[in-house]
C-alpha cells in the first residue's frame, strides 16, 4: 500500500481556500479539520463551507470531525458525497453503529483517537472501519510537535492490521513533517496528514513529494 499524502488545511488560508487548493492539486486527498470549540478548544467550520469545498476542488476530501455527539452530527457530512468521515471515539455513544451509518450513506467511515485513549474498542472491530487514525498530538491547533509516545500506539495498531490482513488504512495526524514522517511510516502508518508542514512550504507541491519519497522510504524499511 503506497503511502498516502494528506494536507490539512488547518494551515491555509481559510478566505482564500480556492487559491490554496490549487497549490496542493498532486496531494491524495484534503484533510478538513470541522472543529466545534467544544470537543476541541478551538472553531473552524461546519457543514456549508465543506459543502462549497467540494465545488472548488477535484480531489477527495478526507473530513476530520472534532465534535461533540458525533452519533448525531456526523452523518450530513457523509450525505454530502465526500470520500472519508472520520469521528473521534470519545465523542460517539457507539463506533460500530455509527461507521455503519457513514459506510451506509456512501462514505468511507474513519475513526480517530486522541493520544490519551486506548485502541483497544477499535482494534476489536477492525472491520467496521475503512480508515484509523491515530492522533500525534492532542487535537485542536496545528503546528503543534508530534508526541513520540503515541508512535507506539501506530505500531500496535500496525502490527493488529497486519495479523487480520485488514485493508483499513492508519492515518496519523498532528506535527507530521521531513523529519519524523519516515519514522511514522517505519511503525506502519500509510495515510499522513501535514499541514503546517505543507503550507508553510513555498513550493507545496514540492514538499508533498517530499513528504511522500520518505514515507514511501519508510514504508518499505517495515516491509
Ligand atoms: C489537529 C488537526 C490536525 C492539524 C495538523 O487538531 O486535526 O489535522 O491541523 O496540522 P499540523 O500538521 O500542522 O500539526
Ligand atoms: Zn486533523
Amino acid at each position: 500500500m503506497s503511502a498516502h499524502i494528506h494536507p490539512g488545511i488547518l494551515s491555509a488560508d481559510f478566505v482564500n481556500f480556492e487559491r490554496d487548493f490549487a497549490t496542493i492539486s498532486t496531494a491524495d486527498s484534503i484533510h478538513v479539520d470541522v472543529m466545534d470549540g467544544h470537543f476541541v478548544p478551538n472553531l473552524t467550520f461546519g457543514l456549508p463551507m465543506v459543502r462549497r469545498m467540494q465545488e472548488i476542488t477535484k480531489l477527495p476530501l478526507d473530513i476530520h470531525l472534532m465534535i461533540d455527539r458525533a452519533d448525531e452530527q456526523a452523518l450530513p457530512y457523509a450525505d454530502l458525497g465526500v470520500d472519508s468521515v472520520t469521528f473521534h471515539a470519545e465523542a460517539s455513544e457507539d463506533i460500530i453503529k455509527l461507521a455503519r451509518r457513514i459506510r451506509a450513506a456512501g462514505a468511507k467511515a474513519g475513526v480517530a483517537v486522541k493520544p490519551g485513549t486506548p485502541l483497544d474498542e477499535v482494534l476489536g472491530s477492525l472491520n467496521e472501519f475503512d480508515m484509523v487514525l491515530v492522533m500525534t498530538v492532542e487535537p485542536g491547533f496545528g503546528g503543534q510537535s508530534l508526541i513520540e509516545s503515541t508512535l507506539e500506539k501506530v505500531a500496535r495498531a500496525a502490527k493488529e492490521i497486519a495479523r487480520i490482513g485488514s485493508a483499513v488504512r492508519l492515518q496519523v495526524d498532528g506535527g507530521i513533517d521531513l523529519t519524523n514522517i519516515e519514522r511514522a511510516a517505519e511503525r506502519g502508518a500509510d495515510t499522513f496528514v501535514a499541514g503546517s508542514a505543507v503550507f508553510s512550504a513555498v513550493n507545496r507541491a514540492h514538499r508533498i513529494q517530499e513528504l511522500r519519497l520518505l514515507a514511501n522510504r519508510g514504508r518499505h524499511q517495515a516491509e
